[in-house]
């Protein structure tokens, strides 16, 4: 079988070993020649680079293996780049977090301000590293899950609309996971339709390969659990906040409940309980800093000491194999059917052609091709139609250096009470970001 060469951008993630270990664990299905980490971080980068060079080392010799913060060197003659990078790291998470909770509004990282704050602050490292990929390895494809990914994927389409980038969320994944624990299947025996934006959206339909429809069985389920299921699934979000996440679920279902609905719209539906259980100086930046971060850099840290990666602490992050089978739909051409973040031109009916939705494709060596959903109730809709645009007038403040159209942005998130507070936060955020983001005029 074919072999392919792999550059993981923000290699100094934390999310960087669980994703080189399920690469090993599925080496069968996507097997590899090469493997770079690249960052722009160089003591983030050397840690974890040197454990994974122990690890590979025991586990997958022949994989050339190289770590680096030289971008030539990263991306020369590959044929994936996997991004997921941070621009401004946890310590900008912290600020995107803690600065909307002083106005009572919530703070989180992809929604409301403190996702439009990352937005602004995404772009352009995302742009630094599409044109990397497009100099040093013009076939390659990027797979990319650096968020904000509704924001970062409107961006792709206006300023790099010919680049060869998928943006993808684990969420959908995540939850179909748990449904189909809530059913008894595998999740690869699952058929989702579902329409949205990203971490904005709604399952009309759960069947198994025989037609099989769950979609009532599992409302039933989730009206009075919401996605907690009693078994773990998840490798990822399985912290207590997350369980509170899950379990909200019920609440978001309640408003309508004709659709299965992401987790994330408890913050657009829900953000007086959210803000009601948010902490100002104790935030979800934190809760992961003293986490998973700290777990991850201090495995690494041991397995340099001790010079083997046995019994290393790195684990396998098993839902993440998506990724997998994304790179292996365009490298074998699988039609493998995904959830992805593309332009609508469609696929909803009822809604703008020129937006970036998330809906389920069918991938193959081209990319990704919508399957229509149809047209979509007036309540999604205009819930939509209002975060879109708020994606979208950012996108634009972010192009044009305009501080008129962020503070529009920040005006028409249904996070936000009014027009003054938008105004303060911005002012706020712009102070916060000022070495990260383009002036505003
Ligand atoms: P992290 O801060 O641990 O890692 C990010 C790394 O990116 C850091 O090492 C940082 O130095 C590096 N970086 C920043 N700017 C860069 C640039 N311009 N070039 C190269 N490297 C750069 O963060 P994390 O918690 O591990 O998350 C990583 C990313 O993955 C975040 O954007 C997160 O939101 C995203 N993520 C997305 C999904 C999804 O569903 N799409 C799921 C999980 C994580
Ligand atoms: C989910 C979302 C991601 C997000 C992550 C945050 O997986 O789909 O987009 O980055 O959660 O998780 P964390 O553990 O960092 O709060
Ligand atoms: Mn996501």
């Amino acid at each position: 079988m074919r072999k392919f060469s792999v550059v993981i951008a923000g290699g100094g993630s934390t999310f960087t070993p669980g994703i080189v270990m399920m690469l090993l664990d599925n080496s069968e299905r996507f097997p590899l020649k090469s493997l770079r980490l690249y960052d722009n971080d160089a003591e983030r980068q050397a840690t974890l680079g040197a454990a994974l060079e122990i690890l590979l080392k025991e586990q997958a010799p022949e994989v050339e293996f190289i770590y680096t913060t030289d971008p030539e060197i990263a991306f020369t003659d590959t044929d994936f780049c996997m991004a997921h990078i941070r621009v401004g790291k946890y310590a900008m998470r912290e600020q995107d977090e803690k600065i909307p909770l002083k106005y009572g509004v919530i703070g989180q990282e992809t929604c409301g301000p403190g996702g439009l704050a990352y937005g602004m602050r995404s772009i352009t490292g995302m742009l630094e590293i599409i044109d990397y990929m497009e100099q040093y390895a013009p076939n390659a494809w990027m797979l990319n899950y650096s968020n904000p990914a509704a924001i970062v994927a409107e961006a792709c389409r206006v300023l790099r609309p010919d680049s060869k980038v998928l943006n993808i969320c684990d969420m959908p994944v995540g939850t179909l996971r748990r449904m189909s624990q809530i059913v008894g299947k595998q999740p690869k025996d699952l058929d989702v339709r579902y329409f949205g934006l990203n971490h904005f959206g709604w399952w009309t339909s759960v069947k198994d390969k025989e037609g099989h429809e769950y979609i009532n069985q599992i409302r039933d389920y989730v009206a009075e659990h919401g996605y907690l299921t009693q078994v773990e699934v998840d490798t990822q979000h399985m912290d207590e906040s997350w369980q509170a996440t899950h379990k909200k679920a019920k609440d978001i279902l309640a408003v309508d409940d004709r659709y299965l609905p992401n987790t994330y719209l408890k913050y657009y539906l829900f953000p007086d309980d959210e803000v009601a259980h948010s902490s100002c100086t104790y935030t979800r930046a934190n809760e992961v800093m003293d986490g998973r971060e700290k777990t991850v850099f201090d495995a690494a840290r041991r397995i340099v000491e001790t010079g083997t990666a046995v019994d290393s602490g790195f684990h396998i992050d098993s839902h993440a194999s998506f990724i997998v089978d994304l790179a292996r739909a365009i490298a074998f051409n699988t039609h493998e059917r995904m959830v992805m973040i593309v332009e609508n031109n469609g696929a909803i009916a009822n809604f703008p052609d020129d937006a970036m939705v998330e809906v389920p494709c069918i991938v193959g060596s081209d990319g990704p091709e919508a399957l229509a959903q149809g047209k979509i109730p007036m309540f999604h809709q205009a819930l939509m139609h209002q975060q879109v645009t708020v994606e979208k007038l950012a996108v634009e403040a972010y192009v044009e250096g305009s501080y008129q159209k962020l503070w529009q942005a920040l005006t028409m998130s249904k996070t936000i009470p009014s027009a003054k507070v938008a105004k303060e936060l911005l002012d706020d955020l712009i102070e916060a970001n000022k070495d990260f983001w383009p002036e505003l005029k």
